[in-house]
């Protein structure tokens, strides 16, 4: 079974919530999960070698989460090519804003130039479509838990 650290970037907690169910459904499946909410630098380069699953809301003009903006800078001007790395993504957002879930779409963006391998499609969640982010993430979270080694 798989190490998994899940990486959160929230405002109002949603995020949070939906990490802590798929920490649920990921032990449940067998996998050792930490959930990582803040002083991320470290986690993240522990994970190197094993699965992160970034779950992140979008603030502002398409911003990221103050939580989690660090980590995406560092990773940005210091990690350099990352090909071991293996990821999944879950983006909440809300389609009435212009940057519809600019920030996974662009956390995701980051990873792909570095060589990162994404785990199954991201998965994007519409607050306007779905008051209730855990009831398409959980869904999903199963079956992306099924694709780790
Ligand atoms: C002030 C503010 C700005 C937002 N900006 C965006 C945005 O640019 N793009 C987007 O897709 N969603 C945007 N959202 C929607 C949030 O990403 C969405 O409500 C999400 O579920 C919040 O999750 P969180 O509680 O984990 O922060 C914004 C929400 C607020 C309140």
């Amino acid at each position: 079974m798989a190490q998994v650290g899940i990486f959160v970037g929230t405002v109002y907690g949603n995020s949070l919530l939906v990490a802590e169910e798929a920490e649920n459904i990921l032990n449940a499946q067998g996998h050792e999960v930490k959930v990582f909410e803040e002083d991320m630098l470290d986690a993240w380069q522990l994970y190197r070698q094993y699965y992160v699953l970034v779950i992140t809301s979008t603030t502002g003009k398409g911003d990221l989460p103050d939580s989690i903006a660090p980590l995406f800078h560092t990773i940005r001007d210091q990690s350099g090519y990352q090909p071991e790395r293996r990821y999944g993504l879950i983006a909440l957002g809300d389609s009435s804003y212009d940057n519809f879930c600019g920030a996974g779409r662009a956390f995701d963006a980051l990873l792909q130039e570095q060589g990162a391998t994404r785990i199954g499609e991201m998965l994007e969640i519409d607050a306007t479509e779905q008051p209730e982010p855990e009831v398409v993430s959980c869904p999903w979270v199963e079956q992306w838990g099924r694709l780790l080694e």
